[in-house]
């Protein structure tokens, strides 16, 4: 197709020869898990523990958006991240490797003594009235307690929903209200390269008007916080006065009983709570981790996600956990205190398998090869890309400058939606393409469908990227909205997952990511909204109306840019704009901060009212030649009035 030959890299020999999953092996198991989808997925759920075996593997119909994995079985997330362990030879191996901020800071939990930890905080929620099936949320910074807390929420059977730190108060109180949760989980405040993120204040104004009696507060800055009685209360107080020697027992739950909620953005409204169940996500999570990462017990693998984000729960701390890997937990960034943070943290924990973005890689590369030439990196074997394309460059320095040519890269294409990765390599079985996803993991049955006649393309092929079949891992509704979850993902393409990415299936069947086709942008591979930008933008009392777009941006991957409209007799001002900007990071975050801001007479629309963001994407990312037909617009003129303002160094 439009491709370039590209340049392909074979898989290494030591792969060949001591990979989980070699070639041949690979498309055996790809052939029996689409012949015999239910029986490979009964071989393969052996991976956990069951209490209680299920009675059928599946039942899933995407016309009406049922799906159901391992029915009548039984089964406990922290108990098979936990207690298995405790109960073989790994019960004093590490678990957790938590890497501070500061990097004097680190601390490691062994399998006995993380299942101690989770057990007691259980008990102190179970005391706060917490049961099955009640709603937490986290908003913690990544710290051992996050992972303590997710562990102890899920072991008595209830359900967590962590929010990312970096959200605003606004953003947290609208999950609280959404979820309703009985206990609310923060800390005095959380440290991000050497400055301090004041959380229970945010926490503080998000509860404020809501339902929750209990909040738990962990002490890390140690700044002075107000505690609000009798609702707050200290996360050391209440566990060191929990009796160690009192077991909290794990909840035997439903396979698809609630494990975790989380919100993540689409192209209208507000976020969707994506809920995800019990046993079919713990064994995709567990599954793909160990033959993705090719993950061999003794490894030392470290995924820099945060836990705020899908990443971080399946592949920190669900995926790991399960296989009794060793995970690094990682509280700071990658420029603090320089930009070789990462290589310093791989070398003093000697990590073997490394998973990051490539937003992140990109910015370290543009710092030049001295910081990582500065280290050794010789503990590495495999190395993972997550969260957005990886355009060819990034890969070649990534694979060239940190893999030192030896390591193979993982591009691991996959959705808070999924539960775990989709497409990607297999490190043992798969030539990589720099820039590709490559082939489809077990059980996954990718579909290339013509957007606008829906019909199933074959072969090579360029449409956007459905689903046919189920996997283990896929959510299972929108928290509180089933009809939601059916009108974003099934209804568009019937009998098809949606997953609201174009890509390119070239002549080796390998598959390459081309982004989203819906209102959604990817900053430096978190999902953003356009609808939830501009709602926020409209907030501001001079603004009529705003129109928000994702234009190409050479670290973020992308970045946000605003067409905004003030009311008439308003001045446009620099001043403005960052009241504007104030606006977005008090609605959703510093994350949603646009990196542009153009003033707007008018915005290109139809004549039936709609704007034409195809039209202003042109025009923010210089491309106006390819602007095309403009006379269905009400009124064409507004166009150049655009081109001629557009802002130059976004
Ligand atoms: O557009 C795709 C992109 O990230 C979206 C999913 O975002 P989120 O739910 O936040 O999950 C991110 C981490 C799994 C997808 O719809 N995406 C994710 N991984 C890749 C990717 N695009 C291309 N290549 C990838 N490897």
């Amino acid at each position: 197709m439009e491709q370039q030959q590209p340049k392909v890299y074979d898989i290494p020999d030591d792969y060949k020869q001591n990979a989980l999953i070699t070639e041949n092996r690979y498309h055996d198991m790809y052939r029996e898990a689409t012949e015999q989808n239910d029986v490979f997925w009964a071989k393969q759920a052996e991976i956990i523990h069951w209490f209680k075996k299920w009675d059928k593997v599946s039942e899933v119909d995407y016309h009406k958006a049922n799906i159901k994995w391992y029915i009548g079985g039984k089964t406990n997330v922290a108990y098979n991240c936990l207690d298995r362990h405790v109960m073989s030879s790994k019960k004093n191996q590490a678990a957790l490797i938590w890497e501070g901020d500061d990097p004097h800071d680190s601390k490691t939990y062994t399998y006995l003594q993380l299942h101690r930890e989770v057990s007691r905080f259980a008990n102190v929620l179970k005391k706060f009235g917490v049961k099955k099936g009640d709603r937490v949320i986290i908003y913690l910074p990544m710290i051992p307690e996050l992972a303590i807390s997710c562990l102890a929420i899920a072991r008595i059977g209830a359900v967590h929903s962590v929010v990312f730190g970096g959200f605003s108060a606004e953003a947290l109180k609208s999950r609280i209200l959404d979820c309703d949760p009985k206990v609310v989980i923060t800390s005095d405040g959380g440290f991000r390269g050497g400055k301090v993120v004041p959380l229970k204040k945010n926490c503080d104004a998000a509860l404020e008007g809501t339902n929750v009696k209990t909040c738990i507060v962990v002490k890390r800055t140690h700044d002075t916080v107000p505690l609000t009685t009798p609702r707050d209360h200290w996360w050391h107080t209440e566990t060191n006065s929990a009796d160690i020697r009192n077991e909290c027992p794990a909840e035997q739950v439903d396979a698809e009983d609630p494990l975790f909620i989380l919100y993540t953005s689409g192209s209208t409204g507000k976020p969707k709570g994506v809920l995800h169940t019990t046993g079919g996500y713990l064994v995709y999570a567990s599954m793909t981790h160990r033959y993705v990462f090719d993950y061999k017990d003794g490894d030392t693998y470290w995924c820099t996600a945060d836990i705020g984000w899908i990443t971080g729960h399946s592949y920190i701390l669900y995926g790991p956990l399960a296989n009794g890997a060793t995970t690094v937990m990682f509280e700071g960034v990658p420029n603090y205190p320089d930009y070789g943070r990462f290589w310093d943290v791989i070398d003093k924990h000697q990590v073997n398998i490394f998973y990051t973005a490539p937003t992140a890689i990109r910015a370290i590369a543009k710092e030049g090869d001295e910081h990582v030439n500065k280290r050794s990196l010789t503990s590495l074997r495999l190395l993972g890309s997550v969260g957005e394309p990886i355009n060819p460059e990034a890969w070649e320095w990534y694979h060239k400058t940190v893999g030192k040519g030896k390591c193979p890269i993982v591009d691991t294409f996959w959705q808070t939606e999924t539960g775990g990765i989709l497409i990607t390599p297999l490190p043992g079985a798969t030539p990589l393409k720099p820039g590709s996803a490559t082939r489809p993991f077990f059980g996954i049955q990718p579909a290339v469908l013509d957007p606008t006649t829906g019909k199933e393309l074959e072969g090579e092929a360029k449409g956007v990227l459905c689903m046919k079949a189920s996997w283990p891992g896929q959510m299972r509704t929108v928290f509180g909205d089933h009809d939601r979850f059916f009108q974003t993902y099934f209804s568009q393409y019937k009998g098809y997952y949606f997953t609201g990415d174009g890509c390119i299936r070239d002549k080796d069947g390998y598959y390459w990511i081309t982004g989203r086709v819906d209102d959604v942008i990817n900053v430096s591979g978190h999902r953003i909204g356009t609808a939830e930008v501009e709602s926020a933008i409209v907030l501001h009392k001079n603004v009529a109306e705003a129109a928000v777009i994702g234009i190409n941006h050479k670290i973020k991957g992308q970045a946000i840019y605003a067409f905004v409209t003030l009311n008439t007799g308003i001045t446009p001002s620099e001043d403005l704009k960052k009241e504007i900007v104030q606006c977005i990071r008090t609605e959703i975050g510093p994350i949603a901060s646009p990196d542009a801001i153009q003033w707007a007479p008018a915005l290109p629309k139809t004549r039936s009212g709609k704007i034409m963001r195809r039209i202003l994407r042109k025009i923010a990312d210089f491309q106006e030649n390819e602007i095309g037909d403009t006379s269905t617009l009400a009124d064409p003129s507004v166009v150049d009035d655009l081109i001629k303002n557009r802002i130059k160094d976004a």
